[in-house]
């Protein structure tokens, strides 16, 4: 049998480096091997404030992204989570499984809700609807950054407490996590993970930052004063996320960056590393502005709801009949 792999991200902000090297690249990786179903979970994307004209293009940018990075629909399933209203559904029965304490204990929630003066009580259920998103499609595979691994524990205790309690129904997921590039870190302060959000774009490379940004966020990233390039996330953490990012972009490993720059300093490094980028995305960048424009997106999440619509719908009759649930 061919596994099953299931992912997502979620259509708000621009999608940065660290989604792309932690996230994405495994996705286009897995198609060949794996029957992948990747979504768009602007489900997700609500349980913080939204613009909804701007929600909507930023369903349609990450759509054009995923086909740009090399998501073949041919290949996978691509679909829009709140086109599957099984999503919903098999979240609010996931929301009755899960504690208060579990959902208490995620940093995720903890991080986003901090020094916020209203939470919805929807960023606190979150981890229900992710743990609905991966065991409607009984998916053996989940391949995620650093960030998830609490929420993927979290749905495996909840799939083996609804398989003990109503009988056997989900199978149950393992998270897939590369070893080097899980956790990208900030350009400008290695102890934390690049991210959509944070304030200071010079922080994070975007996928679509144009060559010259890309340049120029790389030569004012943060180094340290030790002028040698070595792999060290304990002591050289900075100068190691930018080691990691240089092998993933340029599938070499990071002992042969190393070796590259024996002798060298910061300066030719990050010259190079730059260029590395712009030749890694650029083509990226391309596809994404030729989907982006040709107005085929729409039909072609159409297509991929309908497949993820019969396969949701095939786990939800068991998943009624397991708990009880309907006339
Ligand atoms: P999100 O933008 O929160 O929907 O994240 C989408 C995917 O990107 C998830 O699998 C995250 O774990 C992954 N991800 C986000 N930020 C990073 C990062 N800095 N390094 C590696 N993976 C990341
Ligand atoms: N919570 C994930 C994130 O913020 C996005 C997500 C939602 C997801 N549902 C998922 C990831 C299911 C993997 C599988 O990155």
């Amino acid at each position: 049998m061919t596994s099953r792999v299931f992912s997502g991200i979620q259509p708000t902000g621009q999608i940065t480096l660290g989604n792309y090297l932690g996230a994405l690249k495994q996705f286009v990786a897995l198609q060949d091997q794996a029957d992948a179903f990747y979504c768009i979970v602007d489900m997700h994307a609500i349980t913080m404030p939204q613009d909804p004209s701007q929600l909507k293009e930023r369903i349609k940018d990450l759509a054009s992204l995923y086909l740009a990075v090399g998501l073949d629909p041919q290949k996978s399933t691509l679909f829009v989570q709140s086109d599957v209203s099984a999503h919903s559904e098999l979240g609010w029965i996931l929301q009755c499984l899960v504690h208060m304490g579990e959902l208490s204990r995620m940093t995720q929630f903890k991080e986003k809700g901090e020094g916020k003066e209203a939470v919805s009580a929807g960023l606190f259920t979150y981890p229900a609807l992710m743990a609905a998103d991966i065991l409607l499609y009984q998916s053996h595979l989940v391949p995620v950054g650093e960030d998830q691994k609490q929420h993927l524990e979290l749905t495996r205790d909840l799939a083996i407490r609804f398989n003990t309690r109503f009988g056997d129904t989900f199978t149950i997921p393992d998270i897939m996590m590369i070893k080097q590039g899980a956790r990208i870190m900030s350009l400008d302060d290695p102890s934390k993970k690049m991210s959509k959000s944070n304030p200071n774009p010079g922080s994070r490379i975007e996928m679509l930052d144009p060559p010259d940004v890309i340049r120029k966020k790389i030569s004012r990233a943060v180094t340290d004063s030790d002028r040698v390039v070595r792999f060290d996330p304990e002591e050289k953490p900075a100068v190691s996320n930018l080691l990691t990012i240089f092998s993933l972009v340029t599938d070499k490993s990071i002992e042969e960056v190393v070796a590259a720059y024996d002798g060298k300093g910061y300066g030719d490094f990050k010259k190079d590393l730059g260029e590395a980028l712009v030749a890694h995305l650029s083509p990226i960048q391309n596809r994404y502005a030729e989907i982006r424009n040709s107005g085929e997106i729409e039909r072609l999440l159409q297509l991929g709801a309908e497949k993820a619509r019969a396969t949701a719908a095939t786990t939800m009759d068991i998943v009624r009949q397991h708990v009880g649930l309907g006339s």
